[in-house]
């Protein structure tokens, strides 16, 4: 049985910071990985260059049941620490939009910062080994692997969530933290693009591929930014977002021209040019395709403006600035950039994410019931909190 100070089951973005955290330290550390690769969701994140962090992170970015709980782990561990490692190892980078940062080049840069850093520090990561046995007994973790059994008295679990299983992602960590006596909240695919009944789905299917700027929003949250009809329903940056505070049986209402008041303008719009075509103007606001379907699905006749009446203006405003949308569901884990829920954060500590249950035990990453918005957020999460445990064990 070999022994270490600190094992780490996950070697994905927590697991490798923390890694290297307690590695420098001084802590003799073995990272345990199932993956051929480690980093696989770093190399494929923000379409391959990783959106690593964002300079405006704050704890109104992260959805939890205890939304106290980040505090401590961010503020002691911010964006610029993060940008000072990338500059420290020569990694270009530049904001893309809202705070994003992304590498210049690829974020094969962030995977080979995070090894060199174990390697610096003497961290050892072993890929392709399972996990067939955690146990407890004499103040020590007793791993069972495919590769032999390691001990330690501290063991952090970093096996993040269950989205994107052909990644890697399985449910070890909220098992392991059953085992310990730790309540997991449910979890669901957060992060992730909207499914249509199927009458919407055929109504839109010609949209696929267009994009409008739009606020998507819910009685809990809203944000403006661009959304993509997909052949099997809604996508895009405020689709993403706001599917994170979506339940199964709402709607979403989608205001399709956010800084417009559309019957004011399509009063005014009467009065000055009333020979001017209602679908002519939705085709001056919208790409056509979108303009026609909307058009034909309301049923909004194709008449002057000067024959439009106030009910009908008010209809066609409502549509445009409040369009209510029913989802049949979500792409689920297959396509799910998170997975919302996780460990319960009542029972760990929000300074060393130690388990207030037992000893030695840690959780970092997306395992807990932390999860950002789209745009950075779950990364710095990945980094505060390792950072948090790297320090403590
Ligand atoms: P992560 O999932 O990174 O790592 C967990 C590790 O545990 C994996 O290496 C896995 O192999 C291992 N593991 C799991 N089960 C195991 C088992 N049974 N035995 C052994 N090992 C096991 N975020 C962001 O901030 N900016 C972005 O640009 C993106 N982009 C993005 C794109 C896509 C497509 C996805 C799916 C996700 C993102 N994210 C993101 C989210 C981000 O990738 C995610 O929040 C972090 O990777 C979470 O880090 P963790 O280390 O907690 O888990």
């Amino acid at each position: 049985m070999s022994q270490v100070d600190v094992l780490i089951i996950g070697a994905g973005a927590a697991g490798l910071h923390c890694a290297a955290t307690a590695a420098a330290r001084g802590k003799s550390v073995l990272l345990l990985d199932h993956a051929k690769q480690a980093g696989k969701k770093i190399l494929i994140s923000g379409g391959g260059r990783c959106n690593f962090t964002n300079m405006y992170t704050s704890p109104e970015n992260f959805l939890s049941q205890n939304p106290h709980f980040c505090k401590s782990a961010l503020s002691r561990y911010t964006p610029w620490d993060f940008i000072a490692l990338v500059e420290k190892h020569g990694i270009a980078y530049h904001e893309k939009t809202l705070g994003q940062l992304f590498c210049d080049e690829s974020a094969k840069d962030i995977v080979r910062m995070l090894m060199a850093e174990c390697d610096t520090y003497g961290a050892r990561v072993q890929l392709r080994t399972e996990i067939l046995d955690v146990s407890y007994a004499n103040d020590q973790y007793q791993v069972k692997t495919s590769q032999g059994s390691y001990q330690a008295s501290k063991l952090v679990i970093a096996c993040g969530g269950l989205s994107m299983p052909k990644l890697g992602a399985t449910p070890l960590g909220y098992q392991l933290a059953e085992q310990f006596g730790h309540s997991v909240l449910p979890v669901r695919a957060g992060l992730v693009p909207f499914t249509l009944h199927d009458a919407d789905k055929e109504r839109y299917a010609e949209l696929s591929g267009l994009a409008v700027d739009v606020v998507a929003s819910n009685e809990r949250s809203s944000f403006k930014e661009a959304m993509l009809f997909t052949h099997r329903g809604l996508s895009g940056p405020s689709i993403l977002q706001i599917s994170s505070y979506w339940l199964p049986g709402e709607a979403v209402s989608l205001d399709l021209l956010p800084s417009t008041d559309v019957l004011a303008e399509l009063q005014q719009l009467r009065t000055d040019r009333p020979k001017l075509g209602l679908r002519t103007v939705l085709q001056q606001w919208f790409p056509k395709r979108l303009a026609l379907t909307l058009a034909d699905q309301h049923q909004w006749p194709d008449k002057n403006l000067a024959d439009c009446n106030n009910a009908l203006l008010t209809q066609v405003a409502e549509t445009l600035n409040s369009w209510q949308v029913k989802p049949n569901g979500t792409e689920g884990y297959r396509t799910a950039e998170v997975t919302l829920g996780g460990v319960n954060t009542d029972e760990v500590s929000s300074r060393t994410m130690a388990s207030n249950l037992q000893p030695g035990l840690f959780f970092i990453g997306e395992v807990l019931d932390v999860t950002g918005w789209l745009g950075g957020y779950n990364f710095q999460w990945a980094w505060a909190s390792a950072n948090a445990a790297g320090e403590s064990v």
